[in-house]
């Protein structure tokens, strides 16, 4: 904690006097700085283990910092003094080395920039502020005046505190970047990235309950709140909740405070500060056969008895939840030259299949499988006997939920290991290049050869001596054996 912030020699008389009387007012501990100002600079002290603390609250439960990630990484976060919970984060996709290099800045906006790893953040405040300010809510500002250019509550990370609105326009990201949170019209979600790219598979949804108002079409969007009352609610206009999910702290007038975090296994939890932990006081998700992927790709949850395979020859890998080996099992089967083996598994469920589209059109369990071996984007279908119903899964397949009923069906591709046939193609083009490289240079050789001749006349008979000419093949021999060798 070497840095401290700067505070400007320019600070006016009046501003002073009002600085110490406020001061002695509050009987503030120490005269630490409340506000960053223009021109502050701050790098990472190697000396600092956990988090180098750059800013308070006026309280000290709340600081903005660098938080060391590992060894090499930091990160620019507000944090939760007591238990060093990050709350917010600056740009959670870019990583900053832990290195006096690294510099934070103010210079009307909040700038941090690491020039060897070319990683740079900044908050991009279009109008200059002229002072940063960390509220008791962990709010991180800028101000210009007493006007707010920016603030942290308006780009949360995985996690929401108690009072920060939640708008339609925003979402939370688990810390692995697998799920998300989002408002829709009238309902809250969450979201999976299974599959590369846009596809976004939705695995809860929340949607409100009216009770005391309702949501009323073209009255602009909902937005959501975590309450200090103890409850997240949905909100349109007006201070009446349409929706209210409760917390087990629900009306319990006892000072606590509350934040959600949407954690890397996909649940959305709720907790309270208990001076020396966090307590558990609400979960979107309470049984955990339903999160999206709690035993991994292809493995099997049974509610009350945990993890299995999908092919039961695999026993689980708990530490990995590694069902099949290795290999690559990303994107899908478009690209024309992907096989795949097929896995079939009676007694099994989607975990959220009322939010998965189905496909009524399959009349049997081999017609649902035959419209998804048929399909290169289908990873796999579940059927259901009973109702008929056939569930193509479009995104590589995750934890299935186990179930008694036999007549729920699964067919799921298994991507071969690619390796094979993928680096019997990379060998035949490297030899391909060998061959094109060598007759290259045997033809330029020869044509340097005969031009030399015609040249410098008689002194071809010394050079064809040294001539290599069954050099390059048998190096090209050799060459494509190699190649061969090694794959
Ligand atoms: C913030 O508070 C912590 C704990 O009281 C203290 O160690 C740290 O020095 C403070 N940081 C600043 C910038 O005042
Ligand atoms: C530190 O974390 C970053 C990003 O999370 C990662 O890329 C890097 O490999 C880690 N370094 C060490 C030494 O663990
Ligand atoms: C602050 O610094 C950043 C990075 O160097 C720069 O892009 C930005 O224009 C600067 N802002 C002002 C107001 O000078
Ligand atoms: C936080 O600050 C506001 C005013 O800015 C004040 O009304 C409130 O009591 C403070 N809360 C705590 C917990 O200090
Ligand atoms: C949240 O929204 C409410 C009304 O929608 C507003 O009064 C309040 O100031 C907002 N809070 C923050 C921190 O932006
Ligand atoms: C996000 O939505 C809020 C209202 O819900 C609006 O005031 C704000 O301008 C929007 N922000 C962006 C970046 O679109
Ligand atoms: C494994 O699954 C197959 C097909 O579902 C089933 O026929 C076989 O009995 C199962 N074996 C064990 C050991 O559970
Ligand atoms: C293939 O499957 C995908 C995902 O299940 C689906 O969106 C698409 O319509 C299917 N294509 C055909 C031709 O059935
Ligand atoms: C599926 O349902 C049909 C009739 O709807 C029935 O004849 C058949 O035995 C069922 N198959 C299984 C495996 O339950």
């Amino acid at each position: 904690m070497e840095k401290k912030p700067v505070i400007s020699a320019t600070r006016s008389l009046a501003t002073q006097l009002l600085f110490l009387i406020s001061s002695i007012l509050f009987t503030c501990p120490s005269a630490t700085a409340r506000e960053l100002l223009v021109g502050f600079k701050a790098s990472p002290s190697s000396s600092v283990s956990s988090f180098q603390s750059l800013l308070n609250d006026s309280t000290s439960t709340f600081s903005l910092g660098f938080l060391r990630v590992n060894q090499t990484q930091l990160a620019l976060t507000v944090i939760h003094l007591p238990s060093l919970q990050p709350l917010w984060q600056a740009n959670p996709t870019s990583s900053f080395r832990w290195s006096d290099k690294t510099q934070l800045f103010f210079n009307g906006s909040l700038v941090i920039s690491d020039p060897h790893k070319r990683s740079f953040w900044s908050t991009g405040t279009s109008q200059q502020g002229d002072r940063v300010v960390l509220l008791n809510s962990s709010n991180l500002q800028i101000l210009q005046k007493q006007e707010v250019l920016w603030q942290s509550f308006d780009f949360p990370t995985s996690t929401l505190v108690e009072n920060q609105n939640f708008t339609s326009n925003m979402s939370l990201v688990s810390s692995n970047g697998l799920y998300s949170m989002r408002l829709g019209d009238d309902f809250m979600a969450l979201y999976a990235r299974f599959k590369d790219g846009k596809t976004q598979q939705m695995y809860w949804k929340h949607k409100a309950m009216e009770a005391k108002a309702e949501v009323v079409q073209g009255q602009g969007p909902i937005h959501a709140r975590l309450e200090s009352d103890g409850f997240l609610g949905m909100y349109q206009v007006g201070k009446t909740a349409v929706d209210i999910q409760p917390f087990n702290s629900f009306h319990r007038p006892f000072d606590r405070f509350l934040m959600v975090q949407l954690e890397p296994d996909g649940n959305l939890k709720g907790y309270y500060w208990a001076q020396t932990a966090w307590v558990l006081d609400y979960q979107a998700i309470t049984e955990t056969c339903e999160l999206p992927s709690p035993c991994g790709p292809y493995g099997l949850c049974r509610p009350g008895s945990g993890c299995s395979c999908l092919d039961n020859r695999t026993q689980v890998d708990t530490a990995s939840f590694q069902c099949i080996d290795g290999d690559d099992q990303s994107g899908d089967f478009c690209s024309g030259s992907d096989d795949f083996w097929v896995l079939r598994r009676k007694g099994v469920e989607l975990p959220f299949k009322e939010l998965m589209d189905s496909d009524t059109t399959s009349s049997s369990a081999e017609e649902c499988e035959l419209s998804c071996q048929r399909n290169c984007s289908c990873w796999g279908a579940v059927y259901n006997n009973a109702t008929g119903f056939c569930y193509p899964l479009n995104y590589p397949i995750q934890t299935l939920v186990g179930v008694g009923d036999e007549s729920k069906v699964g067919y799921f591709k298994v991507r071969t290991k690619r390796s094979w046939h993928k680096k019997m193609k990379v060998g035949i083009r490297v030899l391909g290049a060998v061959i094109v490289v060598l007759t290259g240079v045997v033809l330029g050789y020869g044509g340097y050869k005969i031009w030399n001749r015609r040249r410098r006349g008689p002194q071809w008979v010394l050079e064809e001596k040294t001539e290599v000419a069954p050099g390059p093949y048998k190096n090209l021999g050799s060459a494509s054996f190699k190649s061969i060798e090694m794959f």
